[in-house]
């Protein structure tokens, strides 16, 4: 395609046909490239097209990526497109659209969304998952799991402040001393420190616990106590989390009851890739807090590390408020948005050759780990068996 670039004379010819496309799912604000992100690759000499409204949500206007060097395009985007950037998966009946060979980039959930990757296999399509991006140093800067939990524990603490009926704090004042509230978090992984820094900002002494060993330090660092029930680590593949025997689980309950029952304000944030999330308090546990006292569950919407909690929804259960997230980091768009569009654009450097063209190496160990189709295979091996049924 033959384009003149901004300020020049004669025409020039785009490395990549970029497509950024609105969100189209409910409650979805996010937008995968924003003004910053647009300008970085019209430097590099792409031809960046943003569907027309694609910012709204997070606060940017058609003309600031009109100005950052876009074309903003009514209705469908993609169809040209070597690169779709997306937040959300793609519908099945989007991905139809794209040229086979094209390049998707973008949050996948490829466990529940099998029709989607069957329709981008079908398609042609070489797909990438930023969910699926290994997490090791070198992909540091294109780890959107990170940067999501980052939002979405900062939004967690804030849940909590706004509806705990008193103050996170210490007051000292004259009409006397008010103590600072106690808030316990569970699940001190990336989502549950930045709750943790949060809370502490604000004030609150905080209480955490993770089955992870590292995670103690990591939890002392942020100026919390870290709660040592005396039970055994628990580790599984690449630092994560492994699910709990049944009678590990029911001991950790037990040894947890009277932190969660002293706690003002209880968050957790507990998750084990690839399975439902672990139920760490069950309603008893709620029974026990004093009235007044808040919940809120990050996973609730993958099934809940409290027993009560729905997602998208702020339910009472005796006089304790349970707040069960969905999206949480939608609701901070801006932000959001910036982040994940610039681990987007960095994980796209990733595919491009030296002239500026696409140039997909999937030797490359991040390329390779995040790949999800390519020429018309399953290339994720987890995917490719649940879509086989097996
Ligand atoms: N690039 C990198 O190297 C990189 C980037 C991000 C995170 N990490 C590491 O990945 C790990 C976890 O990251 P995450 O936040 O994405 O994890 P996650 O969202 O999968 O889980 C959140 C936390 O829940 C904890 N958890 C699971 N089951 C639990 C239970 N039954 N009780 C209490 N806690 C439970 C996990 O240990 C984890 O800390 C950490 O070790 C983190 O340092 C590495």
């Amino acid at each position: 395609m033959r384009l003149f670039a901004p300020g020049a004379a004669t025409p020039y010819r785009a490395a990549m046909r970029i497509a950024v496309v609105a969100e189209t799912r409910p409650g979805e604000r996010r937008v995968a490239a924003v003004p910053d992100t647009v300008a970085l690759l019209v430097r590099q000499g792409h031809a960046v097209f943003v569907q027309a409204g694609a910012g709204a949500g997070s606060w940017v206007d058609d003309a600031d990526y009109r100005a950052a060097g876009a074309e903003v395009v009514d209705g469908d985007v993609t169809a040209d497109a070597d690169v779709v950037l997306h937040v959300r998966p793609l519908l099945p009946q989007d991905t139809a659209r794209l040229r086979r060979g094209a390049v998707t980039i973008g949050l996948m959930s490829v466990s529940t969304e099998l029709d989607g990757v069957r329709a981008l296999a079908q398609a042609g399509v070489t797909s990438f998952a930023m969910e699926l991006v290994p997490r090791i140093s070198r992909a540091q800067s294109m780890d959107a799991l990170t940067s999501q939990a980052l939002v979405a524990g900062y939004r967690c603490a804030l849940e909590a402040a706004m509806r705990l009926p008193r103050f996170f704090p210490l007051f000292m004042t004259a009409a006397g001393t008010v103590p600072p509230a106690k808030v316990l978090v569970l699940g001190a992984g990336v989502a549950g420190l930045q709750a943790i820094a949060t809370a502490r900002r604000l004030g609150a002494v905080v209480e955490a616990y993770d089955v992870r060993p590292a995670s103690a330090d990591e939890v002392r660092s942020m100026g919390a106590t870290f709660v040592d029930l005396g039970l055994d680590a628990i580790e599984g593949a690449g630092g994560y989390a492994r699910e709990l025997g049944e009678e590990r689980a029911r001991r950790q309950a037990e040894l947890l009851a009277p932190y969660v029952a002293k706690s003002d304000a209880l968050i957790t944030t507990a998750a084990i890739p690839g399975r439902p999330a672990p139920r760490l308090v069950d309603a008893g546990m709620v029974a026990a807090m004093r009235p007044g006292s808040v919940v809120v569950d990050l996973a609730a919407d993958s099934g809940g590390n409290v027993e009560g909690s729905v997602a998208g929804q702020e339910v009472q259960v005796g006089g304790v408020r349970i707040v069960g997230m969905l999206d949480p980091a939608s609701g901070m768009p801006v932000d959001a948005s910036r982040l994940y569009a610039k681990n987007l654009t960095n994980l796209l450097a990733l595919m491009v050759g030296d002239d500026g063209a696409l140039a997909v190496d999937l030797a490359d160990e991040v390329l390779a780990g995040a790949c999800v189709t390519h020429e018309g295979a399953v290339r994720h091996e987890p995917t490719r068996l649940l879509l086989e049924g097996v």
